[in-house]
């Protein structure tokens, strides 16, 4: 629901088509969601890596970081993670209708936000990969001593803990990080790229 009235679309005049042809690639966005301390940010950050070495335009939207800026008027409560949810979706087709390959690493724990999310974007472009890790290996790694406080009681709905995580029902990519390395997990998202004529 938009609370402004007297509001209207202006169409852009160059078309993301357009900067899609400039770029020699298709935009779309690499929704990464999984557990704190699966690899989400790792491997976003990787991708995109690997994407700027091959001079493809891309970008990656961070959940710690936005949380610093654009979205550090949010908790990690139910509804601010639903609002978080819906501003990255909107950001993410920004990005896309700019031309870039956008890497999304939030959490993303409920199955409907993902699901409004896809609905912004066209069939092709909304790629959403599971970053399947169980969570006592996540919590073994504990790369920020997170899920240590956690446990003590000093953070509240903490997902996975007291918060849910829903698992996604189709992702279009599943990769287990606590059996895969980081570079078969590149190869894995890239080939999927190619193969869906993205790049
Ligand atoms: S989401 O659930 O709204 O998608 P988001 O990805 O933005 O979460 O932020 C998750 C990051 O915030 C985690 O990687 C972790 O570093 C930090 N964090 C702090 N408190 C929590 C919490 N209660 N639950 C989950 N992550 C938390």
């Amino acid at each position: 629901m938009t609370k402004a009235n007297n509001i209207t679309w202006h169409q852009s005049t160059v078309s993301k088509r357009d900067r899609q042809l400039i770029n020699g690639h298709k935009s779309c966005v690499l929704w990464f969601t999984g557990l704190s301390g699966s690899g989400k940010s790792t491997l976003a950050n990787a991708v995109d890596h690997e994407l700027y070495k091959q001079g493809i335009s891309s970008y990656v939207l961070d959940g710690d970081n936005i949380r610093h800026g654009l979205n550090k008027d949010l908790s990690f409560g139910n509804n601010d993670r639903k609002e978080n949810i819906r501003r990255i979706g909107e950001v993410a087709k920004l990005f896309v209708d700019s031309g870039l390959i956008v890497s999304s690493a939030f959490i993303s724990p409920f199955r409907e936000d993902r699901v409004l999310v896809r609905s912004m974007f066209e069939p092709q472009e909304f790629i959403e990969i599971f970053l399947n890790c169980p969570i006592q290996v996540c919590e073994s790694r504990d790369p920020k001593g997170l899920y240590k406080k956690a446990r003590q009681g000093e953070i509240t709905d903490f997902t996975g803990i007291t918060s849910p995580y829903e698992i996604p029902d189709h992702p279009e990519i599943i990769i287990e990080t606590n059996y895969t390395s980081i570079e078969q997990s590149i190869v894995q998202i890239l080939s999927y790229l190619k193969e869906k004529k993205i790049l």
